[in-house]
């Protein structure tokens, strides 16, 4: 009998090329129970992170397996997203500029496509006898309220008006010893508005999760893809093919072919357990003990020898904050363009912001006024709007990923009594560290205008280092003066 062949955006071809390029390391033998995400959080901190893939897993039988750090290098990021399997940071950067309106006037000509075969049926558990808990779940950090096994899921929904798919990547606990998981959408997210809709016309929600693909839905389903369009779809203009899926038995929505573990089940507004804290994208857990929907999940599909997609937060570098601040960049700085803003010359929504807390956007100061129409609207764009808390407006000479020159444009182009915009009752979390026990999760953010002043551009104090012609004719000729 021949095999049947791996599906569109299988996670084991995906291993296969990133084994292929040197980037994958196997580790055997870690315990779930916190182990294995420290084994994980190690790895992030290195210079170079591989990607971790976990057999022999305490307490399970081999083959039963967690991959972690998927998306965590230019090379792999770079597979994922189909730019090249070659791409440093700066190439990767290069690649990924412009594409995001690409993807998003393609998506209506990649549609997913229904098929009926998948290796996803190999094995097929009906409601009563679904155990989540018997795929190696990690507790990721000691301090997280349970074991999630929706870290790097790709979350299902429809609009229940028009039929319009979503598929974000929400955290999911699992709960009832296996029997259940809660899914926590932040309310505004594209599922949580489409549950939301279910809830108050239907009274319950229909949603299939994918717990295990190939890390381009990770990528789709964690980013903020444009209201409306299917993630799925997205995925597809990314790849240039329809991506297959099968249909959930009982909710009729889209499971994707290429899974290695998927669940399909309805959510109730009144059915809801405990779920976190959790160790989150911010560095910190994400305070108390809080209700969310608990799936009621009626079948739960697998491969043979599966493999759970794992992207634990923490404290950046986490495992996927890198994915993160090169798709959130890339998407600020399109938007913009987009948007008819004149001018913009790079955008870096920084790793130790999460990708979302500071954003920097460089600009060709044109007008009086420009810097202040950029930092607002970056402030506010949709890909951004989520949990910022400061955007920095910088000139073109200053490069936005560089820190450590930002902070000099900020230090010297600013006058925080002029410079600084304060904007409250803005679009927050209570994943936010600042947000007190209870309180609405509104935040504040500022808009730091740090380019010279429009007025004064031509006679503000030039900076103080050589021409750059005459420094390179000298180093030239002083060569030996820097030889190490
Ligand atoms: C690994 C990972 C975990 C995430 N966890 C959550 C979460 O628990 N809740 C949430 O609302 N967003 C979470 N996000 C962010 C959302 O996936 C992201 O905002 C995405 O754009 C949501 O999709 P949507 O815009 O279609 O709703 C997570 C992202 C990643 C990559």
């Amino acid at each position: 009998m021949t095999a049947m062949p791996e599906p569109l955006l299988s996670l084991r071809t995906w291993l296969e090329k990133v084994e292929s390029i040197g980037e994958l390391r196997h580790v055997k033998g870690a315990h779930w129970d916190v182990e294995l995400g420290a084994i994980a959080e190690l790895s992030y901190q290195r210079p170079k992170p591989m990607a971790l893939l976990f057999d022999d897993i305490v307490g399970y039988p081999s083959g039963s397996r967690v991959l972690t750090g998927s998306t965590g290098s230019a090379r792999r990021l770079g597979h994922t997203l189909r730019l090249g399997d070659d791409l440093d940071d700066v190439g990767l950067v290069a690649a990924l500029r412009g594409k995001p309106s690409q993807w998003k006037a393609a998506a209506a000509d990649f549609p997913a496509e229904t098929v009926t075969e998948s290796p996803l049926l190999e094995n097929v558990v009906e409601g009563p006898d679904v155990d989540l808990l018997s795929l190696p779940v990690p507790r990721w950090h000691d301090r997280d309220g349970g074991r999630f096994i929706g870290t790097g899921c790709f979350v299902v929904t429809s609009d229940p008006e028009n039929g319009a798919i979503n598929g974000g990547c929400y955290r999911m606990e699992v709960q009832d010893e296996g029997r259940s998981a809660t899914v926590n959408a932040v309310p505004g997210k594209h599922g949580a508005q489409h549950i939301q809709r279910w809830f108050d016309q239907h009274g319950r929600a229909p949603v299939v999760v994918s717990f295990g693909h190939d890390p381009l839905l990770l990528v789709t389903g964690g980013t903020e893809v444009p209201a409306g369009i299917s993630e799925l779809d997205y995925a597809g203009a990314i790849l240039g093919q329809r991506v297959p899926v099968l249909r959930g038995e009982h909710t009729g929505l889209p499971i994707p072919a290429g899974s290695e573990i998927a669940i399909e089940g309805w959510l109730r507004p009144d059915d809801v357990r405990d779920e976190g804290p959790f160790g989150e994208w911010t560095g910190y857990y994400s305070g108390s003990r809080r209700p969310a929907p608990a799936l009621e999940i009626v079948r739960l599909y697998h491969r043979d020898d599966p493999i759970q997609l794992g992207a634990p937060p923490g404290k950046p570098p986490h495992d996927y904050s890198y994915m993160r601040t090169a798709m959130k960049s890339a998407m600020v700085e399109d938007a913009l363009n987009a948007a008819g803003v004149a001018g913009v010359r790079g955008a870096w929504a920084h790793e130790a912001g999460g990708g979302r807390l500071f954003i920097v956007v460089s600009i060709e100061h044109r007008f009086a006024g420009h810097a202040r129409q950029v930092g607002h609207l970056a402030a506010q764009l949709p890909a951004a709007a989520y949990m910022n808390r400061f955007v920095v407006v910088v000139d073109d000479d200053i490069d936005p990923r560089d820190l450590g020159e930002v902070v000099w444009a900020m230090c010297t182009r600013c006058d925080p009594a002029q410079d600084i915009d304060i904007v409250a009752g803005t679009w927050g979390s209570k994943l936010d560290p600042m947000l007190l026990e209870g309180a609405p999760p509104y935040n504040s953010r500022a808009v730091v205008d740090a380019c010279r002043p429009f007025e004064r551009r031509s006679s503000f104090p030039a900076v103080s280092t050589g021409d750059p012609a005459y420094l390179q004719s000298v180093l030239d000729r002083w060569s030996e003066v820097f030889e190490h």
